[in-house]
């Protein structure tokens, strides 16, 4: 379709003056309604500037141009709406979706310039939550939407992995904790002695300044306190391993706040020697409020760096390491000021590259009515969120298909594609309410949705396989299928939607909202069901039959090219 708003707005741009081809496509519209064409211009904001009515633009400009890709035109109240040749459509959609396979909807724009994406960066020694989980879902999907876009990406999980935090875990893990219960369930018991602490130290003061004074052993480097820092990372890593593994999702860099502990000194050293750090009582701070911004503070009055100290050191650290074009930081609203102070921070250092960071902020989730105990606020163990997930999916399974193979694994394709899909579901900065039985829904606009709509295609071309008569499309140049039999509108609005998947993922891009590719994937879904509720595919007529196993071929490939770029998984059974 872009292809087709390209040549109109080429059209229109040299027929009217002062107007750029860019500015054309911005003004065309893909109307809602198909009597009311496939592409339409209103003629409304052109009116000042020709100093004309719209009515007359509009009658004007069905008179000049002329486009062979177009069929007609329809002046109506002030719009000019086009109608674009279906055939030809048919024929241009289709064939580039078998050519270009699983590299349906890649282009190179980024032409392998270096995003750095920071998202999941969960705390050690504190839960990982649902919050951390959305960070890690949207992360994970901004990188696969740039690789494929041709950037290189460089996945960077910055740990929670030094802080005070730590001090009270050494205090909470030596008075109230033992070995074997970490060793059996490092997040649950972590998270015990976390909350245990918390209501001790109501009780007793005295609890945080032998947290703190732990926290300084570690700073200088005391063998006990790092062993115990240690060995709270390693467990604490190997149950969020678990977590990305069910998520399939990786990252290229695990290094934490601690891994900057030798490089802050020459930060602190520079920002002093550009007159940007203020002593106040004993503390070191950056003053922004000419910015209408509350100070940064980056040095404690015992001399220890804060979360700010950390990320400006870490960018740093980035640009010198990676170079990168951009990076990305993926976190929810809450944290919006302090990515703005450090971001300040950085301009006011005169790094050219303060221009590059990006702060990808997103709303809260929460689980009421769930009916998941969440045993405090909306702290819930993310591990037994995904399992239950499975679980639940896989009940549905032996309902519906008990003799699925591999039911395990598709479960947990499925399951877990609904919790992620879920997370995606509305624009990135809305609060979300998570419900069971709106996620695991196989009707709705949700993952399990989509992926039972891939099976459906993938089972129509079984079914066609089997029965031996239909030869499948196969997309290379002597293909034996006639678009031109492609003509009842179920059929040519699914064409018009498959044709939308290049620019929804640029335009993904560009807004850095995965859900725009979610909710994509819902309405291609949907044309996709009502072609398949319209059109009888395996028919007799051999012609009939190919061309519209074509077109599902070209769904298969296109849904399940968009599921990839959001981390799901896209079963061929369920
Ligand atoms: N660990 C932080 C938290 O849980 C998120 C870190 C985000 N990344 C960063 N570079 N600040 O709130």
């Amino acid at each position: 379709m872009q292809h087709y708003k390209k040549l109109i707005a080429d059209e229109v741009s040299a027929l009217i003056e002062d107007i750029s081809t860019e500015d054309m496509m911005l003004m065309l519209e893909y109307p809602a309604k198909s009597e009311m064409g496939d592409i339409s211009l209103p003629c409304f904001s052109l009116s000042k500037l020709l100093r004309k009515a719209p009515v007359q633009i509009a009658e004007q400009l069905k008179e000049q141009i002329n486009i062979t890709a177009v069929e007609r035109m329809e002046s109506v109240s002030g719009y000019l709406n086009f109608y674009i040749n279906q055939e030809q459509f048919a024929k241009t959609v289709i064939s580039d979706i078998l050519n270009k396979g699983e590299r349906y909807g890649s282009r190179d724009i980024g032409q392998g310039r270096t995003i750095v994406i920071d998202y999941s960066s969960p705390n050690i020694a504190k839960p990982f939550h649902v919050g951390h989980l959305r960070s890690t879902v949207i992360g994970n999907a901004l990188y696969q939407i740039y690789s494929f876009l041709g950037y290189k990406c460089v996945g960077v999980n910055h740990l929670g992995d030094w802080g005070t935090q730590f001090g009270k875990l050494i205090v909470a893990y030596q008075r109230w904790g033992n070995a074997e219960d970490i060793e059996r369930d490092a997040i649950d018991e972590l998270f015990r002695l976390y909350v245990k602490f918390h209501q001790e130290v109501e009780k007793d003061s005295a609890l945080d300044d032998e947290a703190r004074a732990w926290f300084v052993k570690m700073e200088q480097g005391d063998s006990e306190a790092l062993h115990l820092w240690n060995w709270f990372i390693d467990i604490s890593m190997k149950e969020f391993q678990k977590i990305y593994d069910l998520l399939d999702v990786r990252f290229d860099s695990y290094a934490g706040e601690s891994f900057y502990n030798d490089k802050m000194d020459p930060v602190i050293q520079q920002l002093k020697e550009q007159n940007l750090l203020e002593e106040d009582q004993g503390a070191w701070l950056v003053r922004l409020d000419s910015f209408n911004m509350a100070p940064a503070l980056m040095l404690k009055k015992d001399g220890s760096s804060l979360y700010h100290t950390r990320d400006v050191t870490a960018a740093i650290y980035r640009q010198e390491t990676y170079h990168f074009d951009k990076a990305i930081y993926v976190t929810d609203y809450s944290q919006n000021l302090h990515f703005q102070q450090w971001f300040k921070i950085i301009e006011l250092m005169d790094y050219p590259w303060a221009k590059d960071l990006v702060h990808v902020p997103f709303g809260r989730v929460s689980l009421e009515g769930s009916g998941f105990s969440t045993r405090k606020g909306n702290v819930i163990k993310l591990e037994d969120l995904l399992q239950q997930a499975i679980l639940k999916i896989k009940e549905i399974i032996e309902a519906k298909n008990p003799n699925l193979d591999n039911k395990e694994e598709i479960a947990k394709q499925v399951g877990v594609g609904a919790v992620i899909f879920n997370d995606l579901s509305g624009n990135r900065i809305k609060d979300i309410v998570f419900s069971w039985e709106e996620a695991l829904s196989f009707e709705g606009e949700t993952g399990p949705y989509v992926q039972y709509t891939h099976a459906r295609a993938c089972s129509v071309l079984r079914k066609a396989i089997d029965s031996a008569e239909g030869t499948l499309p196969r997309g290379q140049s002597n293909v034996d299928y006639d678009p031109a039999l492609l003509h009842n509108e179920t059929e040519f609005n699914l064409l018009k939607a498959l044709s939308l998947f290049p620019e929804t993922i640029e335009l993904a891009l560009v807004k850095l909202e995965p859900s725009l590719i979610s909710r994509y994937l819902v309405d291609l879904a949907q044309a996709f069901n009502r072609f398949y509720h319209d059109s009888p595919i395996l028919v007799e007529e051999l012609a009939l039959r190919n061309v519209r196993l074509a077109l599902v071929q070209a769904v298969k490939i296109t849904l399940q090219n968009g599921l990839r770029l959001i981390g799901l998984q896209a079963p061929e059974k369920i």
